[in-house]
C-alpha cells in the first residue's frame, strides 16, 4: 500500500489518486512496486530497478533505500530518474520523468522508528549490493546486528528519496487496441495536458 498525505489537488496527481484507488478495488498485488532508472554520470552508465513507493506526500513520491548503494551513487551523480509502474489488473501504466533528491535526517530517523525492527535489522547490516562470500554470512551479519545494535536508530547510510515529476504519462489499455494516453507536462509551474497517439 502507498501512504496518500496532503494530496496535491493537481491534474497529474488526481488521476494518479484515481488509477491508485481503481487498482486496490481490483486486487492489484504488489501496487507499491515501481521501477527507477538512474544515469550515473561518472560511469557513463544507466540503469534500472524496482523499489517500494510508501508515500505520496503532496508533490512527493518517496522510497526508502541504502545511500551507498549504486542507485543512490547515481541519483546523487545525475538527479534526473525516470519511473515507471504497470498495474496489470486496471492494465494501466505511468510513466514519470522527475528530478530526485535525498529526505532529511529528521524525516529519516521519525520513519525508521516506526518500522519493524526485523526490516531495520537489515538496512542497518546489509551493505547494500557489496559482493559477500555467501549468503550464510548475510544471516550471520543480520543477526549479529539484531542482539548488538539499537534497531530504532537510522544509520545515516539509509533514508529516503523524493522524486518531483516534471513529466506524467498515463496510458490505459483497451481491447481494441485504441490505447488512451494522458500526457501531463509541467512548465513553468502549470501543468498542461496533451493526447498523445497509441
Ligand atoms: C518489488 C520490489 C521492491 C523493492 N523495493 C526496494 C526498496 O524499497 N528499496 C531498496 O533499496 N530496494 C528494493 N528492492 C531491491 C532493488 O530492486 C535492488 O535490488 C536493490 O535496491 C539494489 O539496487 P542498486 O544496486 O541499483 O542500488 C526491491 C525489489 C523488488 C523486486
Amino acid at each position: 500500500m502507498i501512504e496518500f498525505n496532503n494530496i496535491n489537488q493537481e491534474p497529474p496527481y488526481l488521476l494518479f489518486k484515481k488509477k491508485y484507488d481503481e487498482a486496490i478495488d481490483a486486487g492489484q498485488k504488489a501496487i507499491e512496486a515501481i521501477s527507477i532508472s538512474s544515469y550515473n554520470k561518472e560511469m557513463q552508465e544507466v540503469d534500472s530497478r524496482y523499489v517500494n513507493l510508501k508515500f505520496v506526500n503532496n508533490n512527493e513520491f518517496i522510497f526508502f533505500t541504502n545511500y551507498n548503494s549504486p542507485k543512490s551513487i547515481a541519483f546523487i551523480s545525475h538527479n534526473q530518474i525516470s519511473a515507471l509502474i504497470y498495474w496489470s489488473s486496471i492494465n494501466v501504466q505511468i510513466r514519470m520523468k522527475a528530478r530526485i533528491q535525498k529526505t532529511s535526517d529528521e524525516y529519516n530517523q521519525e520513519y525508521f522508528k516506526h518500522r519493524s525492527t526485523d526490516k531495520n535489522a537489515l538496512a542497518i547490516s546489509s551493505n547494500q549490493s557489496s559482493p559477500i562470500p555467501s549468503f550464510d554470512q548475510v544471516i550471520k551479519k543480520y543477526n549479529k546486528i539484531k542482539k548488538d545494535r539499537d534497531l530504532k536508530i537510522c544509520p545515516q547510510y539509509w533514508g529516503g528519496f523524493s522524486f518531483s515529476p516534471f513529466e506524467i504519462e498515463f496510458w490505459e489499455g483497451n481491447a481494441s487496441r485504441l490505447n488512451k494516453r494522458d500526457f501531463y507536462k509541467l512548465n513553468d509551474n502549470i501543468w498542461h495536458h496533451s493526447i498523445l497517439e497509441p
